[in-house]
């Protein structure tokens, strides 16, 4: 199964991608993460990146087409969570030519759905491990010591685009290149959506019902 899940900055998508890859052994394909890393190893990918990144913009396009191709390749018959990529129609005809040649299909797009101002409360309070990536955040799920990660204890910081200036821009972003993307898997027949407010668990249940995973 290869399947994508989108919706607004903060809206938990990493958070249930973590779950489904700790408990039902799926591949997480974040392209964010896959950006944070380049950024973090200071290769020429990185180094185009991070500017765009912290402002809140998008990369282009044909980087991030390429970027992912480059990276489902090597996951042939594994079952796929894609978590922030496609984030416009270019990109999503991109998946579709990417997935054609490695004779795959993307099977569901589930969109999960916030209310702005509680992203805003998530993205603001949101700290991240700057060594393991977990993600924490200062009121919902705090660390046990503060700044130190629960499993690595690495530094958890707050990241570079959770600025009240960059959540603006991203979610701009989000609305103008990102909300088509719900016509565009209509039309495809695959687009399902589901509220990403309650707990985590709740937001988790859901998410198994919609894909009718066990
Ligand atoms: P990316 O990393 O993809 O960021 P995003 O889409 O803005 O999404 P976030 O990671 O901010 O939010 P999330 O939905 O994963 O929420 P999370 O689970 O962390 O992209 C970053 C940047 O990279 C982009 O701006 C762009 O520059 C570039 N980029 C990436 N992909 C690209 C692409 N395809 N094309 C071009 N550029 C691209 O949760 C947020 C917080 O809320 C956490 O603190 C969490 O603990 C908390 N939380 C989660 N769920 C709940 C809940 N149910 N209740 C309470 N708190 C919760």
């Amino acid at each position: 199964m290869i399947f994508l899940l989108f919706g607004p900055p903060g809206a938990g998508k990493g958070t249930q991608s973590a779950k489904l890859v700790k408990e039902k052994g799926m591949v997480h394909v974040s392209t964010g993460d896959l950006f944070r890393n380049a950024i973090k190893n200071e290769t020429e990918l990185g180094k185009k990146a991070k500017s765009l990144m912290d402002a809140g913009n998008l990369v282009p396009d044909d980087i991030t087409i390429a970027l992912v191709e480059e990276t489902l390749k090597d996951l042939q018959g594994k079952d796929v969570i894609l978590d922030g990529f496609p984030r416009t129609t270019v990109q999503a005809e991109g998946l579709e030519k990417i997935l054609e040649k490695m004779d795959r299909k993307l099977e569901q797009a589930l969109f999960i759905d916030v209310d702005e101002n509680k992203l805003l409360q998530r993205l603001t309070g949101r700290r991240v491990c700057s060594n393991c990536g977990a993600s924490y955040h200062v009121e919902f799920h705090p660390t046990k010591a503060e700044g130190v990660c629960d499993l690595c204890g690495g530094d958890v910081k707050q990241r570079k685009d959770d600025t009240e200036a960059a959540i603006k821009t991203r979610l701009q972003t989000y609305k103008e290149n990102t909300l088509p993307l719900i016509d565009y898997y209509k039309t495809k027949g695959i687009y399902s959506a589901i509220s990403g407010e309650g707990s985590t668990d709740e937001v988790y249940g859901r998410i198994l019902q919609q894909l009718s995973v066990e």
